[in-house]
């Protein structure tokens, strides 16, 4: 029998769970198991199925919002402007312009495919928020000690190897003014097995928010499998998302102490899903 608990050490939350959906989820991840189910694209048909396609966009809306009201006194210290590196669909800008309209706010990623119509929309009315594309690996495109603020959101366990997570924080070290603050939000793996189903989670989510083929008009009632493809299955269409490695907390911390940074506050939320648990670091640019 596949332990759950053994898995998690988040009993708390599980035992929030019902247990006709633990038997569920169990099932899921013995299944999981099998490398060629892995690689069939069934899971994120399975995931959505199981959680459902509105709990599933619900509950990354929710934990938005409650990541927003943890780091929103830090953003634009001293110069009302903020770097949002890895911006994706575009999510997290906006929710920030929303709240926040006197930012001025940069983003910038690796690719343009995954901005949201919203977010284009928003980016052609207005001049708080600009977009720029850069190459993986190459310098941040901004000059040095102007960013009040930056935030990493999800992006670290895709900039494998390690070389790349320690030169993009570099980057941002030397983009952030004296004494700016990074926000990074990313998911601390516990052991292999949590770090094997972080993957496939990621995959699976990814796919439902930034895939085109897996874009939410799409996902109706009638789908065929087929219409499913992982990330893996064309990375070359996705150069953001090509690298996967999950890191565990002290490895992060450890990234970050070796590039300027000293952490000033760890949220490790408690309350949400296991499945979409993260943590929060707060960190300050040091000289
Ligand atoms: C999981 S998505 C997160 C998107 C967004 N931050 C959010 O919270 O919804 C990861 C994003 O990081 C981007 N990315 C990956 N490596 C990067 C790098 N070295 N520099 C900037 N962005 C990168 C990917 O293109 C992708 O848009």
């Amino acid at each position: 029998m596949y332990d759950l608990k053994r898995l998690f050490n988040n009993t708390d939350v599980l035992e929030t769970i019902p247990k006709s959906e633990l038997t569920q989820i169990d099932s899921l991840l013995k299944k999981s198991i099998d490398k060629n189910y892995q690689h069939s694209g069934c899971w994120q048909i399975d995931l959505i199925n199981i959680f459902g396609k509105e709990l599933v966009l619900e509950l990354l809306d929710d934990i938005d919002h409650y990541n927003y009201s943890k780091y929103k006194d830090y953003l634009g210290v001293e110069t009302k402007n903020h770097l949002d590196i890895g911006s994706g669909s575009g999510k997290t800008p906006l929710l920030i312009h929303k709240k926040h309209a006197d930012l001025t706010i940069k983003c910038v990623d690796v690719s343009t495919n995954y901005l949201s119509q919203e977010a284009k929309a928003i980016l052609s009315k207005t001049k708080k928020i600009t977009f720029s594309c850069y190459e993986k690996g190459s310098n941040l495109p901004y000059p040095d000690s102007k960013m009040g603020s930056a935030s990493l959101f999800y992006v670290l366990h895709h900039c494998h190897p390690i070389d790349n997570v320690i030169r993009l924080l570099n980057e941002v070290h030397r983009v952030l003014i004296k004494d700016g603050f990074l926000i990074v939000i990313d998911e601390p793996i516990r052991n292999s097995n949590h770090k094997r189903l972080k993957e496939q989670i990621d995959i699976a989510v990814n796919s439902l928010l930034f895939d085109q083929e897996l874009s939410l008009d799409i996902i109706g009632e009638n789908i065929s499998k087929d219409s499913f493809r992982t990330f893996e299955n064309k990375p070359d269409q996705h150069p953001g998302f090509s690298d996967l490695n999950f890191f565990a907390n002290d490895e992060l911390q450890s990234f970050f102490t070796e590039t300027g940074f000293k952490l000033i506050e760890y949220i490790e939320p408690n309350n949400w899903n296991w499945i979409f648990d993260r943590a929060i670091y707060i960190l300050n640019k040091q000289d």
